[in-house]
């Protein structure tokens, strides 16, 4: 099947709903969404966090590429979250379909730059870019961003961060990496709403993170105003490490087998809320 992010994500636009993009660890977690995919005769994309990338190295990238090549549905590979030029200019020659270029340590204009010199690189290699502006609080993979820190997406920057030549624009509008807080998530959507208004015109589609914890509500909302990503990496790691703890088994491959069931549950269910489901 094919695997470009970028059409993937025009086909998504142009039908009005959301590609899951799903963070893979392991063999089963990338079996999980292939195989959820599959059955859901849905679109759907493997990402590769730096973190996973640490512990995985190559042969996880590897695993995903050809386990995309395989799918009998349309399933591209990206890689998330770039911090630095040195890691996204090693995934530029690892065969991804699609990056993140992650700039949310860096000053506006530092980020404008650093967007700005991936995309162009990116760009001869025909690899899509997304990049972030504003800046997300909560955890992921180890990595902490206080509370305190969180930075909505700036309407007026995001007009000229648009013109880096991005394809896809993941935006913070409240959205949190990980467990939303106990009063429950609080999205704006007139600011998603503004946001879309701007991209739309530029050709660019948006990208929500932290989808994790979101009910059902906000995740149709989130599409009606233009969300054509949804990145999900708790919730599915939860359904791995539930398994893991709870399962009777003593065999390893039953232990494995496990575990896939688990997180291809919690992924068929969010293919479904996304719209995606039938699009392959
Ligand atoms: O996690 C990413 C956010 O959605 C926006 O991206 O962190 O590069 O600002 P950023
Ligand atoms: P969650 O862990 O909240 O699903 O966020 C995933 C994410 O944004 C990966 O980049
Ligand atoms: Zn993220
Ligand atoms: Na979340």
């Amino acid at each position: 099947a094919g695997r470009s992010t970028k059409q993937l994500l025009l086909n998504a636009e142009n039908g009005g709903y959301a590609i899951g993009a799903f963070n893979v660890y392991n063999l089963e977690g990338i079996e999980a969404v292939v195989e959820a995919a599959e059955e859901e005769n849905s679109p759907a994309i493997l990402q590769v966090h730096p973190g996973a990338f640490k512990q995985g190295g190559i042969p996880l990238v590897s695993c995903c590429i050809s386990a995309a090549e395989q799918a009998r549905v349309p399933i591209s590979v990206h890689f998330d979250h770039g911090t630095t030029k040195h890691e996204l200019l090693e995934a530029l020659e690892l065969g991804f379909d699609s990056v993140m270029v992650d700039g949310s340590h860096l000053s506006f204009t530092e980020n404008v730059s650093y967007t700005k010199t991936i995309t162009e690189l990116a760009c001869s290699k025909n690899i899509m870019v997304e990049a972030g502006l504003g800046r997300l609080s909560g955890t992921e993979d180890g990595l902490t961003v206080e509370d305190y820190e969180a930075k909505l997406t700036n309407v007026h920057q995001a007009q000229e961060f648009m013109e880096t030549g991005i394809d896809a624009l993941a935006v913070c509008i409240g959205n949190v990496h990980g467990k939303y807080p106990e009063s429950g998530p609080d999205l704006k959507l007139d600011l998603l709403k503004e946001l879309h208004n701007l991209s739309s015109k530029k050709g660019v589609v948006l990208v929500l993170h932290g989808a994790s914890g979101l009910p059902e509500k906000l995740i149709k909302e989130c599409i009606e105003n233009g969300v054509r990503k949804f990145n999900v990496n708790t919730e599915v790691r939860k359904a791995y490490m539930d398994a893991l703890t709870s399962s009777k088994k003593t065999d390893l491959v039953d232990l494995m087998s496990a575990t896939k069931t688990a997180m291809k549950a919690v992924i068929a269910d969010k293919i479904r809320l996304f719209g995606s489901a039938g699009k392959a």
